[in-house]
C-alpha cells in the first residue's frame, strides 16, 4: 500500500470488500510481529505488537474491527516453538544466566554440537554462542528454541494469548504445533529407527499444553477458534490434537500432498472423515500454503504429490500449467462440496502457478539460503498478488518483496473479474453457492457408485458432486447443474473436470 512492494495490514484492510465478494469467512495472516525476518516473520521479536513494515497495532485493532463489520473473522499466526534471536529474552541469555533456561543452551561435544539433531532447514540444529556453550534450533539459527518445560514460558504464551484475543482476533494459527515439546535428555535422533516417543514430535505434554489453551479460548464469548499446524504421517496421531478439549482444527497436510489421483483422494477423504469424526472435529481441506509448490503447478505434471523431502527433486520439472489450471478448477469444486472447513491460499483464487525461476539474488527464504541455493525453498509460491495492469507489479505498489513473472498480465485480479470463466469467478460463485445451499459446509457425505477413477458423492438436500479423474467423458447426472469447472457440452463431463448437480432446484 505504502509503494514499497511488501504487503502492509493498509494494504489488507483496502482491499476486505475484494475478500468480502470472494466469499470468505475468515482471514488467516502469518506473523505480523516484529521482526529481523529470518523466516518471513516467523522468527519473533516481540509478540504482542506488529512489526513498521506492515503498519502498527492500532492498525490491526482497525484491520479486525473492519474485518468484522464486513463478516469476516481474523485469525493470527502464533509461534510458540521459537523467538527470534531478536526477542529480548534471548537478548538476555546471550549474556548468561537463567535466562538460558527458557531456550535449549547446552555444552558441545569436543567442539561439536551437543547432539546430532539438524535444522528441518538444513545445517546442523545447533549454533555456538561466544562463550561456547551451543543453543537449539530447529529451524533457523535466527529462531531459537523455547524450553516449554519452564513455567515463565507457559505463562508468557498464555498472556500473549489473551492479548490478542481481548483484540478481538477470533483464532489463532499454532505454528509448528506438533513440534513445541522435547525430551528434556535432547537424545541422538537416529533417523533409521524412528524412536518412540519420537525426542521433538508429538510429545506427548503437548496434549495437556493445547487443553489449556483451550480453555483461554472458551474463556471468551464467542469462544475462539485454535488451528493447529500439525504435520503427522499418522492419522490416528493426529486427530489426538481434535479431540473435544484440544483444538478445534488442524491442517489436513495428508490431503495437501494427495496426488491427482481419485482412488488416493477416495482413501485420504474417507480416512479423514472417519477420524475425524471419532473425535467429533470438522474435518480441513487444504491444496496450498506459504510452505509448499502451487497446486496448478504440482497438478500440471506427471508426479502431482507434494511432500516435502522432494520439493527439490520436483522443482522446475516439466509441468503442463494448463492441465495444471483446469485440474485446481476441478480440485477448488470438489474441496468446496466436501464436508468441513477450507482453506484457500492467497492467489490461488487466481489459479496462480509457482514461480521457479526466481532469481538467487532475489530470493529469500532460509531454506534456499541454508542450503546453498541446493533447495530453492518456499519463495516461489510467496510472490505478491497481481491486481491490475499488464506488467510488474500489477497495481501491488512497488517490487520490494519477491519478484513477480513478467507474463501474469492475464491472472491479474482486474482480468479476471471481467472474465466470467476465471479461475477468480469460479471461486466467487462456488464460495457464494457453499454458503447458499443447505446441504454444504458440516453434514453427512455418502459416496454414490461410479468407475474408480471417478469421485461422485452426494450431500443432503439432493446435491450430487462429481470429479473426473478418468482419461474418458462422463455422463452428468440427471438434475440441475449449479456450477461446472469447465463448461458442460451435450450433459457430458470431460476428463479432469468436477460439477455440482441439484435434484432439488
Ligand atoms: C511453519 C510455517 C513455516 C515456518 C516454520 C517455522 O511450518 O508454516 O512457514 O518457516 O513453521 O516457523
Amino acid at each position: 500500500m505504502n509503494g514499497d512492494g511488501i504487503g502492509d495490514l493498509a494494504g489488507i484492510r483496502s482491499h476486505l470488500e475484494y475478500l468480502h465478494d470472494l466469499g470468505v469467512d475468515a482471514i488467516w495472516l502469518s506473523p505480523w510481529y516484529p521482526s529481523p525476518m529470518a523466516d518471513a516473520g516467523y522468527d519473533v521479536a516481540d509478540y504482542r505488537d506488529i512489526d513498521p513494515v506492515f503498519g502498527t497495532l492500532a492498525e490491526a485493532e482497525a484491520l479486525i474491527a473492519e474485518a468484522h463489520a464486513v463478516g469476516i473473522r481474523t485469525i493470527v499466526d502464533i509461534v510458540p516453538n521459537h523467538t527470534s534471536t531478536a526477542h529480548v529474552w534471548f537478548a538476555e541469555a546471550l549474556a548468561g544466566g537463567p535466562m538460558r533456561d527458557r531456550f535449549y543452551f547446552r555444552a558441545g561435544r569436543d567442539g561439536r554440537p551437543p547432539n546430532n539433531w539438524e535444522s528441518i532447514f538444513g545445517g546442523p540444529a545447533w549454533t555456538q554462542v561466544a562463550d561456547d556453550q551451543w543453543y537449539l534450533h530447529l529451524f533457523d539459527s535466527g529462531q531459537p528454541d523455547l524450553n516449554w518445560d519452564h513455567p515463565a514460558v507457559r505463562a508468557e504464551f498464555d498472556d500473549i494469548l489473551r492479548f490478542w484475543f481481548d483484540r478481538g482476533v477470533d483464532g489463532i494459527r499454532i505454528d509448528s504445533a506438533a513440534m513445541v515439546a522435547k525430551d528434556p535428555a535432547l537424545p541422538d535422533f537416529d533417523p533409521l529407527m524412528p524412536p518412540d516417543p519420537h525426542p521433538w514430535i508429538d510429545r506427548e505434554a503437548l496434549h495437556e499444553l493445547y487443553r489449556g489453551w483451550r480453555r483461554i479460548a472458551d474463556s471468551y464469548h464467542p469462544s475462539r477458534a485454535l488451528i493447529g499446524e500439525v504435520w503427522l504421517p499418522d492419522p490416528q496421531r493426529f486427530v489426538r490434537y481434535l479431540r473435544p478439549d484440544e483444538l478445534h482444527t488442524a491442517f489436513n497436510f495428508d490431503f495437501l500432498g494427495c496426488p491427482w489421483d481419485a482412488k488416493a483422494l477416495r482413501r485420504c477423504i474417507d480416512e479423514t472423515l472417519t477420524t475425524h469424526a471419532a473425535v467429533g472435529a470438522p474435518a480441513t481441506w487444504v491444496l496450498s500454503n506459504h510452505d509448499v509448490t502451487r497446486h496448478v503447478t504440482r497438478y500440471g505434471r506427471t508426479d502431482t504429490g507434494f511432500s516435502h523431502d522432494l520439493r527439490q527433486a520436483r522443482h522446475q520439472l516439466p509441468t503442463d500449467l494448463a492441465l495444471g489450471t483446469r485440474r485446481a478448477r476441478a480440485a477448488a469444486l470438489l474441496t468446496l462440496a466436501l464436508p468441513g472447513s477450507v482453506y484457500v491460499y492467497q492467489g490461488e483464487e487466481l489459479g496462480l502457478p509457482e514461480v521457479e525461476d526466481i532469481a538467487a539474488a532475489d530470493r529469500q527464504d532460509p531454506i534456499f539460503l541454508r542450503s546453498a541455493g541446493t533447495d530453492p525453498g518456499r519463495d516461489g509460491c510467496r510472490v505478491p498478488l497481481p491486481w491490475s495492469g499488464s506488467a510488474p507489479p500489477y497495481g501491488f505498489g512497488g517490487t520490494g518483496w519477491l519478484p513477480q513473472p513478467d507474463d501474469w498480465a492475464e491472472r491479474t485480479v482486474a482480468t479476471q473479474i471481467a472474465d466470467d470463466q476465471s479461475m477468480l469467478n469460479l471461486y466467487r460463485r462456488a464460495l457464494r453457492l457453499r454458503r447458499a445451499l443447505p446441504g454444504l459446509g458440516d453434514g453427512p457425505s455418502e459416496w454414490q457408485d461410479s468407475a474408480d477413477d471417478v469421485l461422485a458423492f452426494d450431500r443432503p438436500h439432493g446435491f450430487t458432486c462429481v470429479v473426473n479423474l478418468s482419461a474418458r467423458p462422463v455422463a452428468v447426472p440427471a438434475g440441475t447443474v449449479l456450477i461446472a469447472s469447465t463448461p458442460i457440452i451435450d450433459g457430458v463431463l470431460p476428463p479432469d473436470a468436477a460439477v455440482w448437480v441439484s435434484t432439488a432446484l
